[in-house]
């Protein structure tokens, strides 16, 4: 909490009383304005730097899906110097695909960067009619499509880096339903960066140590736009839940989530990955080409069961 009188930490090192509006409880800093915006961009920063994501050489694709965290995202890069545009994909998921291409376009249009927009119905079909005619859930469905479409058109257009929004209550609770599940390979995959491989693009997280709420400050500090509701199909996902549940555990041991995942990725990550067995080896789609553990991938399948 936040008391009535606090001044801002880095402020008080100036000799200055500036009153401090954000309390961050595991960092024990309070910060005004301009302190917490620096303070966060600096932690961005150092994310990259730490992770070695991408130097100011490379051509970045930021994946924006209109909410807070891909927009802040693309804003902080933009504001530290490196080369970004956006992408969005119209996922045809009725009103709330309309809203948040609104909230993309228009932030493009604010930070004067170009957007590319690819649309789901012209290059398979929307969500829900996927959704309907695989029998999956529309989220497993949208990951797989997301996942493929920003890979090819990463490759298609030169682009060098995929950075994507996901933050630290993200990857916390993925982390923590991987190991309830105990599911190794998923495990072994789950860093903020994915080296380029076999028809795959480098792809990064920035915002790994960045919870949701710290977003959102500096989304509200810096005029951000963004979509503030979810997506009508989240409703019900365990993800979810898992993240009420280490909301609680947060509340009560402040630190608790960030510590969880660096200490996973400084000392269970490496040894998951020690031994060097041969992971299912990739091999070309047969029908285009993209890297697939199958003959045919997961997208051009679903491609065959629209019938387009
Ligand atoms: P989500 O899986 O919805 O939590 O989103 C995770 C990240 O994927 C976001 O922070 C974005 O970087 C990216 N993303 C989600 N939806 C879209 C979309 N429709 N178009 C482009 N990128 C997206
Ligand atoms: Fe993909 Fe909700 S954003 S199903
Ligand atoms: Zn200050
Ligand atoms: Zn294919």
């Amino acid at each position: 909490m936040l008391k009535k009188q606090a001044k801002c930490t880095i402020c008080k090192t100036k000799g200055l009383k500036n009153k401090a509006i954000v309390y961050l409880p595991q960092h024990r800093l309070a910060l005004c304005k301009e302190h917490y915006i620096s303070w966060f961009e600096k932690r961005v920063q150092k994310t990259i730097d730490e992770f070695k994501m991408f130097s100011k050489n490379e051509k970045i694709l930021v994946a924006v899906s209109g909410g807070k965290d891909s927009l802040a995202l693309w804003n902080v890069l933009t504001k530290l110097g490196y080369k970004v545009d956006g992408f969005y994909i119209n996922l045809g998921i009725g009103e709330y695909s309309q809203d948040s291409k609104e909230k993309a376009v228009n932030f493009a249009r604010k930070i004067n960067r170009p957007l590319h927009i690819l649309d789901l119905s012209t290059e398979i079909a929307t969500i829900p009619k996927l959704k309907e005619i695989s029998n999956r859930p529309a989220c497993s469905a949208c990951g797989t499509v997301k996942r493929y479409y920003m890979n090819k058109f990463a490759k298609d257009n030169s682009y060098e880096v995929i950075a994507t929004g996901h933050n630290l209550d993200d990857e916390v609770a993925v982390l923590f339903g991987n190991t309830l599940r105990w599911d190794i390979d998923y495990l072994k995959r789950q860093y903020p960066v994915l080296k380029e491989e076999e028809g795959f693009i480098k792809k990064v997280k920035p915002l790994c140590k960045i919870t949701e709420k710290e977003t959102a400050i500096y989304s509200f500090l810096s005029d951000i736009d963004y979509i503030e509701y979810e997506c009508p199909f989240a409703e019900g996902a365990s993800s979810i839940e898992y993240k009420e549940f280490l909301a609680k555990l947060e509340e009560k041991h402040p630190g608790t989530k960030l510590q969880f995942y660096t200490n996973f990725l400084k000392r269970m990550y490496p040894i998951l990955n020690e031994e060097k067995k041969e992971d299912k080896k990739l091999i070309k789609c047969k029908i285009c080409g993209e890297p697939s553990t199958n003959e045919i991938c997961s997208v051009c399948r679903l491609k065959q069961r629209v019938g387009v």
